[in-house]
């Protein structure tokens, strides 16, 4: 049997540590980290998210606050908003829900937001902070991928590794990350031919394709290491319920050295994340004066990774 990679194991240490360096914080006579949540319009699923986020922030002692604004709140009224928080010196971090509703340019919203507040790491200049490996804030997702290896390898030096999709918030930051690890790294796509051979020859299969059982066992070398990203609602029709499928034939692949299931894999690494990004962005605030464009531009600190 496949080593099971326990997601919330592994984010309930994570917030351990975030605790920890929250107490630490407060010790050192900083301020408290601040996350601040814009959720604009009734979207269900978003109200369930945003409400999961605040509790995480009450659980590791961040302080935390929320933005609830009508769905016809003007762009300009949420540029406004974002620009106050921009300048607020006790919110470390801003995010806003997307899906924004229709007449909001979503890009422009991310994109006003200051990098280095920015703890979705959605800012292109955090984009290209990762790219050219001077640190910055890492997408929560990437990031959650990357401690659950983290959990199971200790070199990753030379490791072939596979990412499937090519997403800007999973499968093109996965691919730098794993990069920065010096890994050799192949990002496959949905033209990609010849997928599964390229997956035999994987130490590392990181499948974010969003494709139910994408990835079967014979793709799979025996002692790889997966981790599957995707989850997507089907109708079991046997049974008429709902499920949840990962993008890997989890019962198939148990040859694998480690593997994480779907739920409770990847999942709980996300917010787990966005408070480890909240309080990295609170004493880098408070480390070096907001307005110095080159916050992130020394050596990141990793060391949420360890
Ligand atoms: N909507 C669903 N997931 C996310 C997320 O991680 N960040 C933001 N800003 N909106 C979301």
């Amino acid at each position: 049997m496949a080593q099971l990679i326990d997601g919330k194991a592994v984010a309930n240490a994570l917030d351990e540590k975030t605790k920890a360096q929250v107490d630490e914080m407060i010790e050192a006579g900083m301020v408290r980290p601040g996350l601040t949540v814009i959720l604009v319009g009734e979207d269900g699923a978003s109200q369930v998210y945003v409400r999961r986020k605040i509790k995480a922030c009450q659980k590791v002692g961040i302080s935390s606050s929320e933005h609830r604004l009508p769905a016809d709140t003007s762009q300009a009224d949420l540029l406004a908003l974002i620009e106050k928080l921009n300048n607020d010196p006790t919110v470390h971090g801003i995010l806003c829900q997307v899906p924004l509703p229709a007449h909001i340019d979503t890009r422009l919203v991310l994109r006003s937001i200051s990098p280095d507040k920015d703890v979705d790491g959605f800012h292109p200049v955090n984009v290209g902070r990762l790219s050219t490996g001077t640190g910055g804030i890492v997408p929560c997702t990437p990031l959650g991928v990357m401690i659950l290896l983290q959990s199971v390898i200790d070199d990753f030096k030379g490791k072939d590794a596979v990412v499937i999709g090519k997403s800007n918030i999973v499968g093109k930051p996965v691919a730098n990350l794993l990069l920065d690890a010096e890994c050799t790294v192949t990002v496959t796509h949905i033209y990609t031919q010849g997928l599964p051979d390229i997956c035999r020859k994987a130490d590392i299969i990181v499948a974010a394709a969003g494709a139910p059982r994408l990835v079967k066992g014979d793709w799979v070398k025996p002692g790889a290491v997966i981790i599957d990203v995707g989850i997507t609602r089907v109708l079991d029709e046997a049974t008429g319920k709902e499920q949840l499928l990962g993008d890997v034939d989890f019962d198939n692949c148990q040859h694998a050295g480690a593997i994480t299931p779907v739920p409770g894999g990847v999942g709980p690494m996300t917010i787990a994340c966005l408070m480890a990004n909240t309080v990295q962005a609170a004493k880098a605030l408070q480390a070096r004066p907001a307005t110095a464009d080159d916050l992130y531009e020394d050596a990141p600190d990793r060391s949420m990774f360890a």
